[in-house]
């Protein structure tokens, strides 16, 4: 706690429930940031619910907040998250803001999550695809899942040498840091997740591939790498994966034979020491 770590995270917030600001927030207070949120969306509940009401705001919106920010001092940041993100003259808000963020201090750390989709479906409008591309050079760290690793470099990614390829067409347009945060290789029953830095050997996980469809886990695994990365690849990554493996465990047991969208919110509060302390006892080998 000896140095201040101040994160701008710019995502969703829903009222009941856990994803985007809301998955990330409590984990990087507890790993001791100091968290400032700007959300994109307030929304009832997360949008896999059979409805949803509220509202998003415009890009006038958050460049009002940021200027408020300016306006009283408290634009100082050493890190920067952003996940799901619908609108590419959004997409370079945050540029913006990391240009000049960075600037005034050049040890500054923005994760970029570049939510297009997942098996196959896109979840967010196509210009996306071209509008992450444009914007490559600016993230230290990206974290596309396998689906969305294909959608940036064009290349089919089925294999774990082929992950490594597209990792390094990334790391080429940009990102010193690439974390693949969730990979299948076909029909094995286990989640790959493989983290990359350049200029050193690609880091590899693997874990059982847990029976229920889990909303707000990118964006928590995306908080807690971010928080866990002054600790280097390996261990960021290890710390993570425990503690979301710990997680999502507890969510299970907790959802007993349910298995709808209510049942199955993150128990974050409950996993506040899953947070604090990454069970070593959480099965993960390396690959
Ligand atoms: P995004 O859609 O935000 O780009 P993503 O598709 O990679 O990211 P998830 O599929 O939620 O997001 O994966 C993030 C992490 O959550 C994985 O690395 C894994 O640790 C965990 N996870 C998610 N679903 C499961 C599951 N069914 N079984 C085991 N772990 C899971
Ligand atoms: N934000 C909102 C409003 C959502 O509804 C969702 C998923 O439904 C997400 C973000 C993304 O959650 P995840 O971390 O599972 O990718
Ligand atoms: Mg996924
Ligand atoms: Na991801
Ligand atoms: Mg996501």
């Amino acid at each position: 706690y000896d140095i201040q770590r101040r994160v701008l995270s710019i995502q969703s917030h829903v009222v009941h429930g856990y994803c985007g600001n809301r998955s990330a927030t409590f984990p990087l207070q507890v790993l001791g940031y100091e968290v400032d949120c700007i959300n994109t969306v307030q929304f009832s509940n997360h949008t896999q619910y059979k409805s949803h009401s509220g509202s998003a705001i415009n890009e006038e919106e958050i460049l009002q907040l940021i200027k408020g920010l300016k306006d009283n001092q408290l634009f100082g940041y050493t890190h920067m998250l952003t996940g799901y993100t619908r609108s590419s003259s959004v997409l370079s808000i945050f540029t913006n803001v990391v240009e000049e963020l960075r600037e005034a201090n050049k040890d500054f750390v923005y994760l970029c999550d570049p939510v297009l989709g997942d098996h196959g479906l896109l979840y967010v409008p196509d210009e996306m695809i071209g509008a992450y591309k444009k914007t490559l050079h600016i993230p230290n760290i990206l974290t596309p899942n396998q689906f969305e690793l294909e959608l940036l470099t064009g290349m089919e990614v089925v294999k774990i040498t082929d992950a490594i390829a597209a990792i390094n067409s990334l790391h080429k347009l940009g990102p010193k840091t690439v974390v693949i945060t969730s990979f299948e290789l076909e029909g094995d029953g286990n989640l790959y997740c493989i983290g990359s830095q350049l200029g050193t050997d690609p880091v590899a996980f693997k874990f059982p591939k847990l029976e229920a469809n889990f909303v707000g886990s990118g964006d928590l695994f995306a908080a807690l790498f971010l928080g866990w990365f002054h600790m280097g690849l390996k261990t960021a990554l290890k710390n993570t994966l425990q503690t979301m493996q710990s997680i999502l465990h507890r969510t299970l047991k907790a959802a007993g034979k349910e298995r709808g969208p209510k049942a199955l919110e993150l128990q974050l509060v409950r996993g506040k020491q899953d947070i604090e302390t990454p069970p070593e006892t959480i099965e993960l080998s390396q690959v």
